[in-house]
Formats: C-alpha cells, structure tokens, sequence
C-alpha cells in the first residue's frame, strides 16, 4: 500500500507537510543515481518529513556496502557507518526528525543482521544510533537554528558533523560545523563548550586540527567507531 503524502489538513497548513510519493522519489534519486551509489557522498534533505529520500539513498548506499564488503564484518560496519553519517536531515517538526531517524535506523538494522549475523555487536548499534541522533536534527532550516517542541527557534545554531576514518583503521574523526558555516551564511555566535566533551589529541597528537579548506570547525573527536557513543 502507498504512504500517506498527508497526515493532516493541519500540518499541510502550518509546515506545508506533504510526502513525495515514492515513484517521485526514485525518479529524482536516478537524476544523481552514480552519487546516490557513492558510499560517503553527503546528502543533505533540509525540509526531511520522515526522510522519504534519505530512505531511498541510504538503500541504494548500504546495497553497495554489501555488494562490496558481505565479507569481513569489521570492513562492512565501517562503511555501513561511513553511509549513514553521509545523511544530514533537518526538520521543524520533532516528531518528524524522530520518524527520519527511526526509519534509517531500521534500514541499517535489518541489512546489518542480514550481512554480519552472529557477528552484530550493541557497541555498532549504539554507533549507528549516535550518527543518525546527531546527523537528524530537529531545526529551523531557513533561521538555521534549533527548535523546541512548539517549533521555536532556541539559541543553539544546527551544527552537522563530518565522519571520516582518516587513518583507514577502525578510528572514525567526527568534526564538528554550524550550518551557517556549510552554507557560507552568517555565521550565529556561541562559544566554543570548554571541557564539556573530551578531545582525544592526547591520544592521537596527529589528528590536532590544522587550518582548513572549510573554515573553521567547532570541535573534532577521533575514537574506535564501536565507542562512538562514549563521545559526547
Ligand atoms: C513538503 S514536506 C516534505 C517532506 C519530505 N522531504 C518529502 O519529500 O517527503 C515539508 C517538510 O518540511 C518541514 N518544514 C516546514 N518548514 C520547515 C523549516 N522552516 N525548517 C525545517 N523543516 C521545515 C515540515 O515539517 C515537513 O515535514
């Protein structure tokens, strides 16, 4: 059976929420299809509902992870892990971002058991779940700010973070940008958090932030991918 394009008259009045139908949805997707085959081409969907094509673009990725690597569990938890932290969605509505969220992990969970089976550990789980809570957010994609739960915006600027594995060992990096900065925009001011989340440079002195293409980033975390969630 087709999705609802419409949950109700209200919220097609208030946030304009329609759902493109899946057809659309596909046919869009094959306009940039060698990128949505990419494993770590970045896709942004700045008004994503419950992520109709984020759904789309992470099958396609995660059937190139498998075609690529069903063989060692570790190669693919990495780029299953490198797919979803590919996929940035904002949207005003919170249980919108959750429905995003919940539907992506889903995707990732049921090809991560198909895939690696007795060899599926909780640490991953908690990996993929600490991507998507902070790759999905719940904002204001025109002010470029966070919102609560009445769809206001807070102080606090959307930032998206970048996940690479650097090294090509099982160390993933995650830096940290507002998304005034990825757009170029003005930029909204908040200080750097002090001490708030540890940064290992200790650990990892090579991996200290040097100046960069991008601009300026907030903060940068570099751990083992199974203890992503232990950061912050
Ligand atoms: C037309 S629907 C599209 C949903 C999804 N992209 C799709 O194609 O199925 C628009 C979505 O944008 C959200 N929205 C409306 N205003 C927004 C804003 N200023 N910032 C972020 N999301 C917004 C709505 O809650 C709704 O989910």
């Amino acid at each position: 059976m087709a999705a609802k394009q419409v949950k109700s008259r209200q919220r097609v009045a208030d946030h304009g929420e329609v759902f493109t139908a899946e057809r659309e949805v596909k046919a869009m997707c094959d306009l940039v299809k060698q990128e949505t085959e990419r494993i770590d081409s970045r896709f942004l969907e700045p008004a994503c509902g419950d992520g109709n094509f984020l759904v789309e673009i992470l099958t396609r990725k995660l059937a190139i992870v498998k075609k690529k690597y069903k063989r060692s569990a570790y190669d693919w938890e990495r780029n299953s892990l490198l797919a979803l932290g590919s996929m940035y969605g904002v949207d005003i509505l919170l249980d919108n971002a959750k429905a995003c969220r919940d539907r992506l992990y889903e995707i990732w969970e049921q090809e991560y058991k198909a895939v690696c089976k007795k060899e599926c550990n909780d640490d991953t789980r908690a990996a993929a779940r600490f991507i998507l809570e902070r790759n999905i957010v719940c904002g204001n994609a025109l002010t470029l700010f966070c919102v609560d739960n009445e769809q206001q915006d807070t102080t606090e600027p959307i930032v998206f973070s970048e996940w690479t594995f650097p090294f090509n060992d099982a160390r993933i990096q995650r830096k940290d940008y507002t998304f005034a900065e990825l757009i170029n925009a003005e930029e909204p001011k908040r200080p750097k958090k002090e001490g708030a989340q540890q940064t290992l440079f200790d650990l990892y002195p090579e991996a200290k932030p040097e100046p960069d293409e991008e601009g300026i980033f907030l903060q940068q975390y570099i751990t083992h991918y199974r203890r992503l969630s232990e950061n912050g």
